[in-house]
């Protein structure tokens, strides 16, 4: 049974720390998935890249909708996502790992639900803890024990992408109370609350966000900071697989019990 899956985000496009890997696809009512399925510390994994393996789909492109109902048809409960970004925060450095709590959208052109209304109905799911709590807990205690520069809680920006920011939108986002700014969370992060699904976001601070810096900001930048924390990323996702207990509960699980549920 699949329990774990994993969406690696920029950087993150091969899962190198699993055993027996093989390709598969998958059909969903929103496109196909392909996917690659492994072990690892007796547990079986799922892992998307959520760019396709060769950086191809632009972040406003991904098919967030296929991907998460992919996961949950999989038997999946629990995500680990990881992102790339910019740090509006000086205490958030680049080569950190920072685990958001709360996020802003300004995406202005995706699809943040699987009830559009007709036979699916319409459903408010509730984001007050927008990000798994007891996942993001101990993903804290493996990025300790690890001894990695590790920040639990923030307030990821998500914008539409695939442009960076202006300094005025950043500075903008600042007030606001942003702390990072990428392009992927939003909606992946509400899409697996509706299918009931425990989701953190792993996110790698590449580079200070436009106009903190002077200087201008460039893909390759964001590239080569993820590819010097590689290792560290490989080991701090082992590390969490083989803490997490995918049987534990977690009131994530059931936030559509008022509407009876998520239904595949
Ligand atoms: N802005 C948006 N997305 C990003 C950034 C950024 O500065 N860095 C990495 N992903």
């Amino acid at each position: 049974m699949i329990t774990i899956g994993i969406i690696g985000g920029t950087g993150v496009y091969d899962p190198s720390m699993l055993q027996n890997v093989y390709d598969k696809e998958l059909i969903t009512p929103y496109g196909s998935v392909n996917y690659k399925v492994g072990d690892f510390a007796a547990k079986s994994v799922v892992f998307i890249p959520r760019h396709g393996s060769h950086h191809s789909t632009p972040p406003h492109l991904i098919n967030y909708r296929a991907n998460i109902w992919a996961l949950k048809k999989l038997g999946v409960q629990t995500i680990l996502a990881t992102t790339a970004v910019g740090s509006l925060n000086l205490a958030m450095k680049p080569g950190h790992f920072v685990l958001p709590d709360q996020f802003l959208d300004f995406t202005k052109n995706r699809i943040t639900t699987f009830y559009d209304g007709g036979e699916r109905g319409v459903v408010h799911v509730d984001v007050t803890e927008p990000y798994c709590p007891t996942l993001r807990k101990i993903i804290t205690e493996a990025g300790e024990a690890l001894r990695l520069s590790l920040h639990n809680g923030g307030t990821y920006v998500c914008t539409e992408g695939p442009r960076f920011e202006t300094p005025a939108e950043i500075r903008m986002f600042e007030k606001f109370g942003g702390d990072l700014v990428g392009m992927t969370s939003i909606p992946e992060a509400i899409l697996a609350r509706e299918a009931e699904m425990c989701y953190v976001t792993i996110s790698m601070v590449t580079n200070y966000a436009a106009g903190i810096t002077k200087l201008p900001l460039t893909h390759a930048e964001v590239l080569d900071t993820m590819q010097l924390n590689t290792e560290n990323i490989k080991a701090l996702v082992m590390s969490v697989i083989k803490l997490v207990d995918t049987n534990a509960d977690c009131s994530c699980r059931h936030a559509l019990q008022e509407f009876g549920g998520f239904k595949l």
